[in-house]
């Protein structure tokens, strides 16, 4: 079977999330089950430098609308995986943030950068492509792709079905009327049961509409975003499309993410052998500036700093937290009035408190190991692979009961299964509760060791959820 997996992002080459983290890890775990698979990625910087040699293979013409005529480059990932490489430098040749210009905001043209994207999938999976290739399913990823099973729907010579994962509802791709025309899409597109939503053209909402089937992250995720109050607006639609929607639980890189080999860190570590551990406790703590202190727990964020991730909680509770007592590192970027206000609380709390500002691969492996307590006290979260890396490191999670979240940690209170610490009411008194159960747990070091190793049995690889993949292409 033929799948293209039609992507925005991919790591290790362009991550903002982790929407990069699966497109890296999940096309060779379905390739491993004999699927061929190939990823659609746009031809960024960091790619072109990773592949100097992508030999050109297509020039897709008559796109549509104003959409120009891009360059498709192959060349294949260190772990076989082709990658057709999206090549239109005017678009696509840009640094840093796939999305954001340099002043944090969307470029201006993105309809038209994730439109050429989701068009040339949709090419791909039509009688119109080229290439000696085609694809059964065009496998597609959040709104950058949404568009593509729109294409296949509105657009002649269509072969290939299609599949969009949502790996965040709260992203639409809303663009005003005019660029309905711009993409080259059909004025009968132009209707509720189409690409509109409340007066704009929404890339999600077209392949909710038209894709095949949907799916999204965790289980617990696809029952939330059925209910008005966690659907975003999308809620009806999705109820609609219940009989198409599924969850399915990410994996999560197990040779990137694996204490036992991990060349970002002092010294490694395993279930069995725990002793690497507290060295990287005291090499993060130096590192940090904060104080070395064997006998207070340091509990962890690396995150965005957005809305979503309910970090303006910890935010409120963190005087308290600090005196439980406690240590806490902050890893992330995002929203400025967020990354100000952990900031001033490094700034008051400089023994106890470190707050980093930035996207650092490398101190976020080091900060998983060091840590003792990972934090995650998500509004939603679709699936959530931070608190995944956690419990493999051996750093038991304190999560909000949602999504993703629900659907791998087990409360402590489960003396038999549990791994972390759960907990409900998206409230900084509900949070602080959590994290002084946690502490307290940390502070026996006996059960501490229970919870960590039951934490650290759990299989997070990609192969159950790469099967599940499977049996979806295969029903379609
Ligand atoms: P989301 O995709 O909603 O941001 P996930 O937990 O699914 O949340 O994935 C986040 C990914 O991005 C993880 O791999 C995490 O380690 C990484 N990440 C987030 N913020 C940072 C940061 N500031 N520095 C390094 N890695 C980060
Ligand atoms: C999104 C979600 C996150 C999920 C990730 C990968 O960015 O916010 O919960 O783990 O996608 O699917």
């Amino acid at each position: 079977m033929n799948i293209l997996f039609a992507t925005s992002e991919i790591a290790p080459w362009v991550k903002t999330g982790g929407l990069g983290d699966v497109a890296g890890a999940l096309p060779a775990a379905l390739r491993a089950l004999g699927i061929d698979v190939r990823v659609l990625v746009p031809a960024y910087p960091a790619l072109l430098k990773a592949f100097p040699d992508a030999e050109e293979i297509a020039q897709p013409h008559w796109l549509g609308g104003l959409l120009p005529i891009p360059t498709l480059r192959q060349a294949r990932a260190p772990d076989g995986t082709p990658l057709l490489l999206l090549d239109y430098p005017h678009y696509f040749d840009r640094p840093g943030n796939p999305y954001l210009g340099p002043e944090g905001r969307d470029w201006l043209d993105n309809h038209l950068r994730f439109g050429l994207l989701s068009r040339v999938a949709a090419w791909l999976g039509s009688a119109a492509s080229t290439l000696d290739w085609q694809p059964d399913i065009v496998h597609c990823n959040d709104w950058q792709t949404g568009l593509a099973p729109a294409y296949l729907h509105y657009l002649p010579g269509a072969q290939a079905k299609s599949l969009l994962t949502l790996h965040n509802l709260a992203f639409q791709g809303l663009f005003d009327h005019a660029s309905l025309f711009e993409l080259g899409l059909p004025d009968e597109a132009w209707r509720i049961d189409g690409v509109e939503y409340y007066g704009y053209l929404s890339f999600l909402k077209a392949g909710l509409q038209h894709a095949n089937a949907i799916t999204t992250v965790s289980p617990s995720y696809a029952r939330e975003i059925q209910t008005d109050a966690e659907g975003m607006g999308m809620a009806g639609l999705l109820r609609h499309r219940g009989d198409r929607l599924s969850g399915i639980l990410n994996g999560i890189d197990t040779t990137a993410w694996n204490p036992a080999a991990d060349r970002h860190l002092r010294q490694t570590y395993s279930a069995r052998r725990m002793e690497g551990k507290a060295a990287n406790k005291a090499a993060l703590q130096e590192e940090l500036g904060l104080e070395r202190r064997e006998d207070l727990p340091l509990l962890a964020v690396v995150s965005r700093l957005t809305e979503q991730k309910g970090l303006d909680l910890l935010l409120e509770a963190a005087p308290q937290v600090l005196k439980l007592p406690a240590q806490l590192v902050v890893l992330g970027s995002g929203e400025h009035s967020m990354e100000h206000r952990w900031t001033a609380l490094a700034h008051k709390h400089k023994d106890r408190c470190a707050v980093r500002i930035g996207f650092d691969e490398a101190l976020a492996h080091r900060i998983e190991a060091g840590a003792d307590i990972f934090v995650m006290p998500s509004r939603f979260e679709p699936c959530g692979l931070n608190q995944m890396y956690s419990l493999r490191y051996g750093t038991p999670p304190v999560v909000r009961a949602t999504g993703g979240l629900a659907d791998t940690v087990i409360d402590a209170t489960d003396e038999k299964h549990g791994n972390g610490f759960v907990f409900g009411p998206a409230t900084a008194a509900a949070l602080l509760e959590a994290l002084q159960r946690a502490a307290e747990a940390w502070h026996d070091p006996r059960r501490w060791r229970k919870l960590q190793k039951q934490g650290m049995a759990r299989d997070s690889s990609w192969a159950d959820a790469a099967q599940h993949y499977v049996e979806l292409y295969q029903r379609l």
